[in-house]
């Protein structure tokens, strides 16, 4: 493990989170239901019943909160806003009190020094959207792109910097597809018209950011994905799996087209949800940045039944977090070579909008220690190595609800008890903060 790290100047830090899992509150100021407090809700959907009903209370905490951002000395703090604070109903009415809580936040975060990196939409549909059939129907794209405008329109004087949707490849497959996120519908392929009507939302959504001055990204969700051998039928489920996971959400928005669908049982309309014109619109306002979430490759082999195209291997000999994840720190590097050897002059500046690791280890924390420094450490191979990489958040500030994992899993570098909402710094907490002061100070 290196102890200095060859990034650039201006290179930017970061921390992440998002509203559902940390915000709380979620009876309050107007504030509508959203998918996931009545997927929390359904008896066996979370672990032990976990819900974000409190969660990090930090809709009343953000304070303190803040505190502990400066305390490390970050540039960005990537958070997302709960679409159901803004419009909670069908009727489109806007609720003023949940907009005002991010002008708070907006403006305590440039108090302190932080620009604030928001993501519009990471998972929290209203459930008003979603009883319309949610991701399934092509109207959520026109509903997300009004909401945008609401919204940048309210804080688009202080936020320079969007981000439209968070891992919509997450989205479609845990909430759509297998439903073991919300809405929890389990269509298995029926599912792929949410990616276009998702990337249609962020197409959408894009071009008023644009129009308004403002940047635009998306996170995505990639892995560098390795063939269980060198035999024909593992590199072709290999591709396969890629092409779902990888090219499916950034093709259309980097090269203006989908990704061979053959194996997955689509041409390219995905089911007949694209329609003339909708591909231009995707990629018709540039991304400023490429955001990608990383926190492990997958390694894949030929199917052993029919159904789906690719088997899920293990990855051998890597460690693993408290999850299970396996810790292969190479692959950050491996990803952003990749994308740059994939994309060439189409793929714009990348910031790491996640990456982290879950542990059982109280306030001294090596294994996130490891973890980050490694990972920072591929990450500064892959500038080396040319590629573009501006800015790094890790996930995450605080423990927080992990989705259908309740708070069973800890990514935060400051822990909290969620019994007394009492905020501690873990060692990780205090390795970052150095991190950060020792690359300003070379620079
Ligand atoms: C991806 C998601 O964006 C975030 O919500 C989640 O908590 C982390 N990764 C860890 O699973």
């Amino acid at each position: 493990m290196p102890d200095r790290l060859d990034l650039p100047a201006g290179f930017r830090w970061g921390a992440a989170t998002a509203a559902y899992q940390i915000e709380g509150a979620v009876d309050e100021d107007g504030r509508g239901p959203s998918i996931w407090d009545t997927f929390a809700a359904r008896p066996g959907a979370v672990r032990d019943g976990h819900t974000g009903a409190v969660a990090c209370d930090h809709y009343h905490r953000y304070p303190e909160d803040i505190e502990l951002m400066k305390g490390l000395g970050l540039d960005d703090y990537r958070f997302s806003i709960a679409w159901p604070r803004v419009l909670p109903a069908d009727t489109g009415e806007v609720n003023d009190a949940g907009l005002a809580f991010y002008d708070r936040l907006v403006d305590a975060l440039l108090a302190a020094g932080i620009t604030p990196l928001p993501t519009l939409f990471h998972w929290d549909l209203p459930q008003a959207l979603e009883d319309a059939g949610g991701w399934l129907n092509r109207d959520t794209a026109h509903r997300f792109a009004d909401y945008t405008a609401l919204v940048a329109d309210r804080l688009g004087d202080r936020v320079p910097a969007w981000i439209t949707l968070n891992e919509p490849f997450v989205h479609m497959v845990y909430g759509y597809a297998l439903g073991i996120h919300a809405p929890g519908r389990a269509l298995m392929l029926d599912a792929l018209p949410v990616a276009h009507h998702q990337l249609l939302a962020h197409g959408l959504a894009s071009a008023l950011l644009h129009e308004r001055g403002l940047e635009v990204m998306i996170a995505n969700n990639l892995t560098p994905v390795q063939a269980a051998s060198s035999s024909d039928a593992d590199l072709a489920a290999a591709d396969a799996y890629d092409t779902l996971h990888n090219r499916l959400f950034t093709d259309p928005l980097l090269l203006g087209r989908y990704p061979d669908l053959s194996a997955f049982g689509t041409g390219p309309d995905l089911h007949g949800a694209v329609r003339p014109g909708d591909l231009d619109l995707i990629a018709a306002t540039p991304l400023t940045g490429l955001g990608v979430n990383y926190y492990n490759p997958t390694r894949i082999a030929a199917p052993t039944d029919p159904g789906l195209p690719f088997d899920f291997v293990e990855i051998p000999d890597a460690p693993r977090t408290a999850f299970g994840w396996p810790i292969v720190p190479d692959g950050l590097r491996e990803l952003l070579v990749g994308l740059r050897d994939r994309y060439g002059t189409a793929l714009p500046p990348v910031t790491v909008t996640e990456n982290g690791c879950s542990t059982t280890e109280g306030l001294d924390d090596p294994t996130r220690v490891f973890y980050l420094a490694t990972h920072l450490d591929a990450l500064a191979t892959a500038v080396a190595e040319g590629v573009d990489v501006r800015g790094y958040c890790t996930w995450s500030l605080l423990d927080n609800f992990e989705w259908a994992e309740g708070y069973h899993q800890r990514f935060g570098l400051v822990h909290v008890d969620f019994e007394t909402q009492q905020r501690t710094p873990r060692a990780s907490y205090a390795w970052y903060r150095d991190l950060i002061a020792a690359h300003r100070a070379r620079h």
